[in-house]
C-alpha cells in the first residue's frame, strides 16, 4: 500500500465486546515483534485454520518489513496495551490481478468479541479504492465462526473441495468464497 494511499484511510478507534479498547492502522515496518507475540500466543487450534507460513517471529518480522509493499495491505488491531489483538490482509500480483488473496488471525482472548467483523469490515471499506475489484479467501467447514463471518459480510461460496492435511491436522473439506467490492 503506497503511503499516498494509507494517508486516504487514518486510524480508527475500536471498542470490543469483552470491554477492551483498541484502534485500527495499517501494519508498520516496526511491527515486527508485536506480530510475533501475535503469532506465538496463538491457540493451537489457530494454526488448523490460519497456515500462510509457519506462525513465527521470523515470518513475522519478515511481514513487517513488507509493510510498504505497493500489492498488500494489512491492518492491525493494536489494543491499548499496545499488543495487536489481530490483524487482516489482502495481497495481489500485479496491477492487472483480478482478485487479491485474503487473511485474517485473531489472538484468542480477543475472538468471538467482535474484532474479526471490525477488521474485515474496514479491510472491505478500503478494498473499495485500493487493490483488485474482488477479494477472494478458502475456509474450511469446521470453521463455522469465520463462514459465519464472511458468510454475513457478503461473500459467497464459489467452490467446494478438500484441503491437504497438514501437520497434526487431517485433510477436511473447504470452501472457496469470493466477495466483489466494486
Ligand atoms: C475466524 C476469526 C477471524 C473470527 O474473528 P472473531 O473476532 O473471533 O469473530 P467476531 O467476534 O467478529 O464474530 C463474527 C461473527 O461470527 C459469528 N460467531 C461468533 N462466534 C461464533 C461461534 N462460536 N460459532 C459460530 N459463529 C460465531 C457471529 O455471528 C459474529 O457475527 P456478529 O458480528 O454479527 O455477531 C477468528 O476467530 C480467528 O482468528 N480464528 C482463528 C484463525 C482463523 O480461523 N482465521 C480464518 C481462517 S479462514
Amino acid at each position: 500500500m503506497t503511503p499516498a494511499e494509507r494517508d486516504q484511510y487514518p486510524e480508527r478507534e475500536v471498542a470490543l465486546k469483552n470491554g477492551r479498547r483498541g484502534r485500527l492502522r495499517f501494519l508498520r515496518q516496526d511491527d515486527g515483534d508485536r506480530l510475533g507475540d501475535l503469532y506465538e500466543g496463538l491457540p493451537e487450534e489457530a494454526g488448523r485454520f490460519y497456515w500462510p507460513h509457519p506462525l513465527d517471529r521470523e515470518h513475522a518480522r519478515g511481514n513487517a518489513a513488507r509493510a510498504d509493499s505497493p500489492t498488500e495491505v494489512v491492518l492491525v488491531l493494536e489494543l491499548e496495551d499496545g499488543s495487536l489483538g489481530g490483524y487482516a490482509w489482502y495481497r495481489w500480483r500485479g496491477n492487472e490481478a483480478r482478485a487479491s488473496g485474503f487473511g485474517i488471525c485473531v489472538a484468542g482472548p480477543c475472538q468471538g468479541c467482535g474484532a474479526g467483523r471490525v477488521l474485515m469490515e474496514r479491510l472491505l471499506e478500503v478494498a473499495g479504492r485500493v487493490g483488485p475489484p474482488v477479494m477472494s479467501l478458502t475456509c474450511q467447514h469446521a470453521n463455522a465462526r469465520a463462514v459465519e463471518l464472511y458468510l454475513k459480510l457478503g461473500f459467497r461460496v464459489i467452490r467446494e473441495g478438500i484441503v491437504k492435511g497438514r501437520r497434526q491436522w487431517p485433510a477436511e473439506p473447504q470452501y472457496w468464497m469470493e466477495r466483489r467490492r466494486r
